[in-house]
């Protein structure tokens, strides 16, 4: 089977719902974000603090395109992956592309006590992440095979509804 890529903001449940996707399908889940953390022995901020954005992008559009290459994965993929148009093409290519989408307010909600996002980090994270909100949400419309709302669910909630609403299975 082709591959499920989920894309949205930080905060929008990427991970956890492919997780909890892949349950549903008995696919295997990968992220991208993961893999990328996992070969650098570092985390992500210390790849943007140490070696800078440009580095960490090169990274993630690398190991997209190897898991690219695989097939039967539901992939959740870090929020910038849409940044990248080869990147939109790669998945687009190689399965069926999941915008998870939530609300400013949810997404605020959702990131604000976590410490590994370094595009937040500056002395207003919360302007921070609106500017990036409001950048990128056409991306992610115009990325997307499909839509679901994520805001007031559970990633299980989410997983579920794209599971019967992508494969017709009640
Ligand atoms: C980023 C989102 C992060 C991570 C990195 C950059 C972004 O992933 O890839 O901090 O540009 O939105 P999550 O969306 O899983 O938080």
């Amino acid at each position: 089977m082709d591959n499920i890529y989920l894309i949205g903001m930080m905060g929008s449940g990427k991970s956890t719902t492919a997780v909890e996707l892949a349950k549903f399908l008995k696919l295997k889940a990968v992220d991208i974000d993961d893999l990328i953390v996992k070969n650098a022995k570092k985390s992500i901020s210390q790849i943007f603090k140490e070696d800078g954005e440009p580095v960490f992008r090169k990274l993630e559009g690398e190991w997209l395109r190897k898991v690219c290459k695989e097939k039967g994965q539901v992939v959740a993929t870090g929020g910038g992956v849409i940044l990248s148009p080869k990147n939109i093409q790669h998945m687009r290519d190689s399965g069926t592309i999941v915008y998870l989408r939530a609300s400013f307010p949810v997404l605020w909600n959702r990131v604000k006590h976590n410490q590994d996002r370094p595009l937040l980090k500056g002395s207003s994270p919360e302007e921070a992440l609106k500017e990036i909100f409001e950048e990128r949400s056409s991306l992610y419309e115009n990325a997307a095979h499909h839509v679901f709302l994520t805001d007031q669910k559970t990633p299980k909630q989410v997983a579920k509804e794209i599971f019967e609403g992508l494969f017709n299975k009640k």
